[in-house]
């Protein structure tokens, strides 16, 4: 067992006392370079290959781990036991931006993830959440499509304003989120400073096997704050870390930042005669509809010994479930169940879920074995199921407990329709409703800074249509204003 000692004089990686740290082994002090320098060669090797590749998305971010505490009873809508009152567990959290690459500056306007891990006693529970409730589409086919036109241009490099609205303004079930997006939102303060939410809903089964959808909410206890976007544009040209620097200086002072979490809950039956899709990504549930329940609270307060080995490497997934919750019929969560493991096993290795921050605290039995960097194993024990030697297998059969009803010709389509399906209802009431005049000059001047200069037809026709379509009176402005400082430039 390799063991890590500060005080043990460097060695070579067979373990054996380096000569140097500082000097290579030449031929006389001026002469050559040798090949047969072995803690040379090895140190150059090593560093040659220290990168592993970024997150597709989410590159850039930091975490940090802290315990979560049941302070509620849900024990009605779930089993699941670390969401029993009292219970506490520990955790990890990683905030980060979407778009920008690992050196990318924290305070460009972006989505924030709200990644969440819960070391539970059955099994590690991921909650891979946004800052914001909904997102910008509602089927994964398009995901690809979507972070290729916030990443870069293929020939210069470069991240584009027309590539981006060129995409959202044909995508029109973006509105909602975008809305976000150019609001005050879209800057952060702080990571302390924002709210997490499963935006997907989830299903939740209790002891008798009841079962019933939920969306999480992680509202921060540190009051919801934001950067206006001069404050943000300059934070980015003089610390360009700046959020992982204030979660990591917050937790070294003492001073530990928690979320509480609240759950809206929904009867299982009453999504099929709700009056818009409850699974379509791209909508809120309203409050008045499903009220929020206490859940309980999280607190960060430790720091990563180690950024690499434990946030770099950590591989959250919305795969990771544990008794008592469940999907839903949200396409897009579906897609996503695949997308973070195989992400995983190409960006880590085969068996990243045996590195100490991804493995599951209980124990496991699985007949996955081998492949590349194998650590922990299953000795001489029978590799294959069924066996008649006592290694323990599974053979459960029929309805699964936290499954749903479907049936149906294969189609590739919309979500079949609900009453009040829409694209920019929703959207409409965020903009005209929830945010009020000044908050609306901003968003308004935010676009508008956006389009000029950067966005050229036929993209602008379209943006201004799509803004309209939220609401007239600020889509008109916005096109009154981009033409009025296009003829002044
Ligand atoms: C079909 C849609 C989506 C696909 C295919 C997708 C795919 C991915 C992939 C491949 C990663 C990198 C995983 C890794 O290597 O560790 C990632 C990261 C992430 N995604 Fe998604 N994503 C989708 C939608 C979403 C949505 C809707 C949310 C939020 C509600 C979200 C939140 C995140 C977060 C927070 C991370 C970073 C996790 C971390 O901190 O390690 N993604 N996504």
């Amino acid at each position: 067992m390799t063991t890590f000692d500060a005080t043990h004089p460097s060695t070579t990686e067979n373990g054996a006392p380096r000569e140097s740290d500082a000097s290579s082994l030449t031929v006389g002090p001026d002469g050559p370079i040798l090949l047969h320098d072995v803690a040379l060669v090895q140190k150059l090797a090593r560093f040659d290959r220290e990168r592993v590749p970024e997150r597709s998305p989410h590159a850039k971010g930091s975490g940090a781990f802290g315990e979560f505490e049941v302070l509620g009873d849900v024990s009605a809508y779930t089993k699941a036991d670390f969401l029993q009152k009292g219970k506490k567990t520990r955790m990890l959290a990683r905030f980060s931006t979407v778009a920008g690459e690992l050196g990318s500056p924290d305070t460009w306007r972006d989505v924030r993830g709200f990644a969440l891990r819960f070391y539970t006693e059955e099994g590690n529970f991921d909650m891979v959440g946004n800052n914001t409730p909904v997102f910008f589409i509602r089927d994964p086919m398009k995901f690809p499509d979507f972070i290729h036109s916030q990443k870069r241009l293929p020939a210069s490099g470069l991240r584009d304003n027309n590539m981006q609205w060129d995409f959202w303004s044909l995508s029109p079930e973006s509105a909602h989120q975008v809305a976000y997006l150019m609001g005050d939102r879209g800057l952060p303060r702080t990571w302390r400073n924002m709210n997490g939410y499963s935006s997907h809903t989830y299903m939740w089964v209790n002891g008798t096997g009841e079962k019933f959808w939920v969306k999480y909410h992680f509202l921060t206890d540190q009051g919801v704050e934001n950067m206006t976007n001069a404050e943000a544009a300059q934070m980015a040209g003089t610390d360009a870390d700046f959020h992982r620097r204030d979660l990591f200086d917050a937790i070294e002072r003492g001073e530990f930042p928690s979320w509480t979490l609240k759950v809206q809950i929904m009867p299982y039956a009453d999504a099929a005669t709700y009056k818009y899709n409850p699974f379509d990504l791209t909508k809120v549930w309203p409050h008045a509809d499903y009220p929020l329940l206490e859940v309980g609270r999280f607190t960060l307060n430790e720091n990563p010994k180690n950024h690499f080995a434990e946030i770099e490497q950590a591989a959250f997934s919305p795969s990771n479930l544990v008794p008592g919750t469940g999907f839903s019929p949200d396409k897009m969560l579906l897609g996503r169940v695949f997308s973070y493991p195989d992400s995983q096993r190409n960006r880590i290795g085969t068996n990243y879920n045996q590195l100490p921050v991804n493995q599951p605290k209980n124990a496991t039995n699985s007949y996955d074995k081998e492949g590349s960097m194998q650590f922990f194993h299953s000795g001489d024990a029978p590799v294959y199921s069924p066996n008649s030697y006592g290694r323990a297998y599974q053979d459960d059969d029929g309805i699964v407990e936290n499954g749903w009803e479907s049936d149906g010709q294969l189609v590739r389509s919309a979500y079949s329709l609900h009453e009040l399906d829409d694209d920019f209802g929703q959207a409409h009431t965020l903009v005209r409703d929830v945010y009020d005049d000044a908050a609306r000059e901003r968003l308004i001047e935010t676009v508008t800074g956006g389009l000029v200069g950067s966005v050229r037809e036929p993209v602008l026709s379209h943006v201004f249509r799509y803004w309209k379509n939220i609401d007239e009176e600020v889509g008109s402005a916005i096109e009154a204003r981009v033409k009025a400082q296009t003829t002044e430039g």
